[in-house]
């Protein structure tokens, strides 16, 4: 995601524009860039954070315009870089726009408008939307508000705009569908920012505009707000904001940790798009079809990641081996990088990383390149080192994840290795058609069904209230949940400082049954499908010892309830599907007990967002 802001009124709108760029950093600062309109039009952009931007204004006469549009980028289409940042200008240089959202049908636009004689200069999405707006306003003879009206007609995805026109300088239009956009309405001004932060110490009078609406700002007459299906004016509600800015960042929730788990519906909605159109449609995986020979040729799968992402490569494992019947490896990338590991040509090395940075992935990579395999990345973050190391690969598009603890992007990361699985393992044949449309179904539907899991917050929270005191935790689970009940100990010893650790549910016998006791908690994930009665042994082998069970389990199991302590339902799913649902209330658990803990959920002590050192 993307961070939006305009202004047009009659104050400077230099300090406006670049503050409330720094306000929404959040929500992406890989690039950034701002165009300020006085007399004439002034457009600055840079790789980098905003600081850099404002080292661009050497000459105080720059700042001096009363109307402008600026941007802080998360890049999705094209890597960050001077070119791809936004502002985007159109061919003429008079239109000029910010975007935050994806357009899954710009490379068809662009076709058109590059064989009507239009150029462009970045890999994104944005610069085709501002050259078609700037073509219907030349073909049509419309002004502005009418040419974003046509060209939003024509785009398929998800937007928040702000636009300008420089032969028409007292005047900004806007619009959205599926990114927020917020309008700040001052006396005789306006502010505009993907939300409410850039303004709010302006004005508390704010419009958050409404899916499929734009507006149109001209100084003399005033702000209207439109519905674009229906192309009517309609009355916009202002209401009067009462929150600070802090609070308006993270939304309505307390922590960045806790709005990411929320957003998990959103972000995986993110992923699939364009990829997984439906359970009726083939699935799209560019990267896989460009490569597919060297998948299906190839003898090994090795997968190097770390922290939560060596999770989503063991859990990778277990789905690619099934559905595509290829030997699979998982390393520690930093064991791997260190140990001359015996890498033949057919090997196709997959590094799984959220930010793209991580330097023991990265160190594994340069050195698997080197042994001669063929490398094909999965990251969060565009333009990454690890996704420009890499021969090709495929981002997860989970959104600017904030939270040291990683949720989102991990949900994003298992999503999008089971449908690269499902659709390599169709191609190949080594999955019966009806399995596969029938995960395809529930991919298709997981939004939905995530939304049903984080209805159990509440039940999670009082849960977490009766261990705060426990000083260790086991986590189990079998088969596919065997990586979740890694993740799930990961997520609560990383926020909460309390010891725990997970293990495959069988290897209690082994030696771990020794710590069990009524001061041991074990969370135990134990779903309908797969290995079900062997867990309830397990945890039948636990109740007799004295250990406390929380269970996570299918809806409507009276089997465990009757054995455990508490319960966690999900709703009943493939087998596949599983374990990504039952991880939610891992991450909910592991949230509550850190926050009752008064621990810092969203910057844990000794951590990083991204390990950039060895
Ligand atoms: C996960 O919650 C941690 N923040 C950490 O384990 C993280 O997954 C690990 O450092 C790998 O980071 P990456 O995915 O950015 O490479």
């Amino acid at each position: 995601m993307c961070g939006i802001v305009g202004y047009i009124g009659n104050k400077p709108a230099y300090d406006i524009l670049i503050n409330g760029l720094k306000k929404l950093e959040y929500r992406g600062y890989d690039s950034s860039g701002i165009m300020i309109y006085k007399e004439k039009k002034i457009v600055k952009k840079t790789k980098g954070k905003v600081a850099d931007l404002e080292n661009l204004f050497t000459n105080s006469n720059e700042k001096k315009g009363n109307i402008g549009i600026g941007h802080t980028r998360w890049a999705t289409h094209g890597p960050p870089n001077k070119t791809n940042s936004h502002p985007h200008t159109s061919n003429s240089g008079e239109i000029t726009l910010v975007h935050n959202g994806i357009f899954e049908n710009y490379d068809s636009i662009k076709k058109v408008l590059i064989k009507k004689g239009y150029i462009f200069h970045s890999e994104t999405d944005s610069e085709v939307l501002v050259n078609l707006i700037e073509d219907i306003i030349k073909t049509k003879k419309v002004k502005l508000g009418k040419a974003v009206y046509y060209a939003l007609k024509q785009v398929v995805g998800a937007y928040a705009i702000v636009v300008f026109d420089s032969k028409n300088p007292k005047e900004i239009v806007g619009a959205r569908l599926g990114s927020p956009l917020a309008i700040g309405v001052g006396d005789a001004e306006y502010y505009f920012g993907s939300d409410a932060t850039p303004f709010l110490e302006f004005t508390k009078s704010c419009i958050y505009l409404n899916d499929n609406e734009m507006f149109i700002v001209n100084l003399e007459k005033g702000l209207t707000v439109r519905e674009i299906e229906k192309d009517s004016i309609i009355d916009p509600f202002v209401q009067e904001l009462k929150q600070n800015i802090e609070e308006v960042e993270k939304g309505r929730y307390e922590h960045f940790m806790l709005k990411e788990i929320f957003e998990q519906p959103q972000s995986i909605t993110d992923t699939f798009r364009g990829r997984l159109i439906s359970a009726s449609h083939p699935i799209s995986i560019s990267s896989l079809k460009k490569y597919y020979e060297v998948f299906k040729n190839a003898n090994r799968i090795i997968f190097i990641s770390c922290g939560t992402s060596w999770h989503s490569s063991l859990l990778a494992e277990y789905y690619f081996e099934e559905l595509l019947r290829i030997p699979v490896e998982v390393e520690y990338a930093s064991e791997f990088r260190y140990r001359n590991p015996v890498i033949n040509k057919g090997d196709i090395v997959i590094p799984i990383s959220q930010s793209g940075e991580t330097a023991d992935t990265l160190a594994a990579i340069k050195m698997a390149k080197e042994k001669g395999a063929f490398l094909y990345g999965i990251c969060n973050v565009v333009g990454s080192s690890i996704a420009r190391e890499t021969h090709t690969g495929i981002y997860t598009h989970a959104g600017s994840e904030i939270g040291v603890a990683s949720t989102k992007a991990f949900s994003c990361q298992i999503s999008l290795l089971l449908l690269m699985a499902l659709s390599l393992g169709n191609k190949f044949g080594t999955i019966n058609q009806k399995r596969y449309l029938r995960i395809l179904k529930e991919l298709e539907n997981l939004p939905k069904t995530i939304e049903k899991v984080l209805k159990s917050n509440d039940i999670i929270e009082s849960i977490s209230e009766k261990y705060l005191d426990s000083q260790n935790f086991l986590y189990l689970g079998r088969g596919y949940h065997f990586p979740i009940a890694l993740e799930g100990a990961l997520k609560l010893k990383e926020i909460s400082y309390i010891h725990a650790e997970g293990y495959p549910a069988a290897e209690m016998k082994h030696g771990p049954i020794a710590l069990i006791d009524k001061n041991m908690p074990v969370v135990v994930i134990a779903t309908k499908k797969g290995n079900y009665h062997k867990v309830v042994s397990n945890i039948m082998e636990i109740k007799a010892r004295g250990g406390k069970i929380i269970a996570v389990v299918s809806e409507g199991d009276q089997e465990i309830e009757k054995l455990s302590d508490q319960i966690i339902e999900i709703p009943n799913c493939d087998e596949l599907i599983a374990p990504i649902l039952a991880n939610i209330p891992l991450q909910l658990l592991s949230y509550h007990i850190a926050n009752k803990k008064g621990c810092n959920v969203d910057q844990p002590r000794n951590l990083a967002k991204s390990v950039t050192v060895e």
